[in-house]
């Protein structure tokens, strides 16, 4: 028999005789193998688990959330050859405020591990206590939880810190001002209820999940930029080798990432591959309380927001490249690469 229950310590379980994963003196989460290849952290059981529910889904006919590359679409506000024009040009601080960002927005991942979210199994008529999503609260957000935000408490980083110490190892310490992420553009249908037959409560937590699916996947992107960045020669004031360090250590982070795009894929397609029960008694389908909003969230994050987005960070770069002597060359430099 296959096991689909599983406790939250077990979810949380390590893999044994790791090597501590270092980078420099900080401790960060994960562990080194004896081959000396990566091992993300809590990943013994859990992925074991995620494997066990995947096949256990497909079994009742359904699958996993199809998220695709179609999802990756949308214009890009910098893109690599631009980040090295400002680069060559002294104009570092764009890429180190990025890979800042990039820290400060994973630390903000954290919530899943802290806050408290609302048990599935009273507002689902099947059975959940064998599914990804029965284990919700039993060990599957903390364990995401922590790998993005660390456990301070125990003097291990999660991604975050991994962002900061890979933007140290190619810039050094201390190269810039620290920067905050900035305000989120925010979506008109913000505050819309897609939902309102099953409890608020409810409804907040399938929409963050599916939110978290998106901008999991597309994170993607930014991973990737920010590495090919990293592993251009004689940008670095750390040195190449420094900086290739740096783009490993991204690398781990990606390793990360990948096994929480497939646990929210598989949320997902449980989630619409079972029945709610609504306020009022009755029930609706998985599938259409999801299909109600997805095709709208896909667009805003594929098309709309990249948009805004694109035109706030053009206009920010310019007045970026304006304090340049030689700002002009620079522009159109920047422009060229575009
Ligand atoms: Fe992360
Ligand atoms: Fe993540």
């Amino acid at each position: 028999m296959t096991q689909l229950t599983y406790s939250a310590e077990e979810l949380l379980r390590e893999h044994p005789g790791l090597e501590p994963h270092l980078i420099g003196d900080t401790r960060v989460h994960g562990g080194m193998l004896p081959d000396g290849t990566y091992q993300p952290p809590r990943a013994l059981v859990r992925e074991r688990a995620l494997d066990a529910w995947t096949d256990a889904l497909r079994a009742r006919g359904r699958a996993p959330f199809p998220a695709d590359a179609s999802l990756l679409d949308g214009v890009r506000a910098v893109n690599p050859d631009q980040h090295r024009v400002l680069l060559r040009n002294g104009l570092g601080r764009w890429f180190w405020n990025q890979l800042t960002v990039t820290g400060k927005i994973e630390a903000r991942g954290r919530l899943l591990a802290d806050a408290s979210f609302p048990d599935l199994q009273p507002v689902i008529v099947e059975d959940v206590s064998e599914m990804a999503v029965g284990h919700l609260g039993r060990g599957l957000l903390l364990a995401h939880g922590i790998d993005e935000g660390g456990q301070p408490e125990l003097g291990i980083g999660g991604h975050d810190v991994m962002w900061f110490l890979a933007r140290d190892l190619a810039f050094g310490d201390d190269t810039h001002p620290d920067v905050e992420p900035p305000e989120n553009i925010a979506r008109p249908e913000a505050g819309t209820r897609f939902m309102p037959e099953l409890p608020e409560g409810i409804e907040g937590l399938l929409s963050l999940l599916a939110n978290l699916l998106i901008i999991e996947f597309r994170a993607e992107l930014g991973f990737a930029e920010a590495q090919a960045v990293l592993r251009t020669p004689g940008l670095f004031a750390g040195g190449d080798d420094r900086a290739a360090l740096a783009a490993e250590v991204i690398e781990r982070i990606r390793t990360d990432e990948a096994i929480h795009v497939r646990s929210l894929c598989l949320y997902l397609g449980e989630i619409e591959s079972v029945t709610f029960r609504t306020l009022d008694g009755g029930t609706v389908a998985g599938r259409e309380l999801i299909g109600r909003f997805w095709d709208g969230l896909v667009q805003w994050a594929t098309v709309d927001q990249p948009k805004l987005n694109a035109e706030r960070v053009r206009r920010e770069v310019a007045e970026y490249i304006a304090t340049h002597p030689d700002a002009a060359r620079v522009q159109a430099e920047f422009d060229a690469a575009a």
